[in-house]
């Protein structure tokens, strides 16, 4: 049984993020998408709870992927889980040094973890968790940009405030 792990902030979880876990569904026989804090990355838009919630709309149907939350070393759940693999997306040369970067830090740690990096389809390039919060910020419909169930939980969270 070959697991991978794809992690992430996941605030929140995009169309591009939810491509990457798919294809990684289908290179391995199970798929752990875990929530995690990005250290460099300050607080962020959604809590924890609310990102691990929008993940497991994204993922729902998808057999063999679950998901989970984790606060401390991604090696250190590679290790728990038994993992074979990390698995994220790369969008471009930005990415791609960021990642070859901690997959040679992750490496380094306990458990040896390899990382494997997928090409971001080209329709997502361009669109990030970063560009998500700018466009929720202006109250801007993410349907084209996030998975239905959570663009759909989103504009029903502001129908409820009345925005
Ligand atoms: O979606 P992101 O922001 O690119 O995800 C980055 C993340 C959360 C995967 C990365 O920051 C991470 O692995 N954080 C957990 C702590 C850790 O294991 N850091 C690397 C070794 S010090």
């Amino acid at each position: 049984m070959r697991r991978a792990i794809c992690p992430g902030s996941f605030d929140p979880i995009t169309l591009g993020h939810l491509d990457i876990i798919r294809r990684a569904s289908v290179l391995f026989d199970a798929v752990t998408v875990c929530v995690m804090v990005n250290g460099g990355k300050g607080g962020g838009m959604f809590s924890a709870e609310e990102r691990l919630e929008f993940v497991r709309l994204a993922v729902e149907g998808l057999e063999n992927v679950d998901c989970v939350r984790w606060d401390g070393l991604l090696a250190d759940l590679v290790v728990q889980q038994g993992a074979s693999a990390l698995v994220k997306g790369v969008r471009g040369a930005g990415d791609f040094d960021w990642e070859y970067q901690m997959a040679c830090i992750n490496r380094g740690l306990g458990g040896a973890v390899e990382t494997v990096l997928l090409p971001a389809a080209p329709e997502y390039v361009y669109f990030s968790s970063t560009m998500a919060r700018e466009m929720i910020r202006y109250g801007q419909d993410l349907r084209k940009y996030l998975p239905t169930a959570v663009a759909d939980r989103l504009r029903k969270g502001n129908e409820d405030h009345g925005e």
